[in-house]
């Protein structure tokens, strides 16, 4: 079929755009540096949103926020990025929906504990799926091997079945990616029954999602319930990586209830990367802030500031790590640091 011609109005996304994304990962990591373990959960979130809004907007992109992080916290909407944001110029030129947790794993960061990263991903304007009322998703996320294999219907023991059989590894060496919440401890249990393991964290279902993908990563699969915009975040990277990503609305406040039931939202529909994101040219970037299971947090030293990143281009369906050593004055700004690929 002859490809189709780009209209004037619709150039091509230029090909190193996502490392121009990863200033907005970075910028967001570096400024909540300061506030790791100290308690400042709202501070911190204001922080990076308003970071990450200034780095957007330095990029040549009109973009609506279709997944923002004010979803569970209406009332910090003025210090986030907030579902139905405009992002730039209405006539800039790539057009883009875009999903983003300015902080996954705020209250975490607020305690210094793990998995916190900034973390964002871009598809073309109107292939994101619009969360609505809705908070919570339910997600099962497994290797590339398991693709158009699990039935997600299915019993949990059934999907450890098959994944145990495209991995070629007994269910005893399968580890499953749980957030721990009491909502999950049927979950956890049957996970035992069936003779797998766990890796149980309080927070960070995006760095759970990308590692149940990664092939390797000591992560097989990822299975509860977390939230609906980490849930298309982590639908983004996977559609460029490869691997399987199942999600379904799965209200758990009252309030919420209510509000998707009026809204019409189906609660009982599977849906998969392709529905969630119907793009194969997405682009995603996240930062670690506190180091977990996707990468180190950053660290100062010696007027350097180290950040990992990690970058996806569904475009070119490449993913890489970069190690980045910034200039630290005090005062975080954008940069023309040197990077080091690893
Ligand atoms: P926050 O950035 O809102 O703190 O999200 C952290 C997180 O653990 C996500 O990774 C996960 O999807 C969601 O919270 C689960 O929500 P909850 O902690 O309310 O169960």
């Amino acid at each position: 079929m002859a490809k189709k011609q780009q209209t004037s109005k619709t150039p091509p996304v230029p090909p190193l755009f996502v490392f121009a994304l990863r200033n907005v990962t970075e910028a967001a990591a570096r400024i909540v540096y300061d506030t790791i373990g100290r308690g400042q959960r709202d501070e911190s979130n204001a922080l990076a949103a308003a970071a990450m809004r200034s780095e957007l907007t330095k990029l040549p992109i009109s973009a609506t926020i279709v997944a923002g992080d004010a979803y569970k916290d209406v009332s910090n909407v003025s210090s986030s990025l907030y579902n139905g944001e405009q992002i730039g110029d209405v006539d800039g030129h790539l057009k883009f929906d875009i999903a983003v947790d300015p902080v996954e794993g705020t209250g975490y960061l607020a305690k210094g504990m793990t998995n916190a990263m900034a973390v964002i991903a871009m598809a073309p304007k109107g292939t994101m799926f619009e969360p609505g009322p809705a908070f919570y998703m339910e997600k099962f996320v497994g290797p590339k091997e398991a693709e158009g294999k699990i039935d997600p219907e299915a019993p949990l023991e059934d999907k450890l079945k098959i994944l145990s059989d495209v991995l070629n590894k007994p269910i005893t060496e399968l580890t499953v990616f749980v957030l721990e919440k009491p909502r999950h401890d049927d979950l956890i249990d049957r996970i035992y029954k069936a003779g797998a393991r766990t890796a149980l964290y309080p927070a960070g279902d995006v760095a759970g999602a990308l590692m149940a993908a990664i092939p390797d990563s000591g992560i097989d699969a990822l299975v509860g319930t977390g939230g609906v915009p980490e849930g298309i975040i982590s639908a983004c990277a996977i559609r460029a990586m490869g691997g399987v990503f199942l999600g379904r609305i799965d209200p758990q406040l009252a309030t919420e209830r209510a509000a998707v039931k009026a809204a019409g939202m189906d609660t009982k529909t599977w849906y998969r990367c392709s529905d969630l994101v119907k793009s194969d040219q997405v682009y995603f970037s996240a930062t670690g802030i506190t180091t977990g299971l996707l990468f180190s947090g950053i660290e100062r030293k010696n007027g350097l500031e180290r950040t990992e990143t990690l970058v996806i281009s569904g475009a070119s369906q490449e993913r890489q790590n970069l190690t980045t050593y910034h200039q630290f004055t005090g005062e975080v700004q954008a940069s023309e640091p040197e990077v080091e690929n690893a």
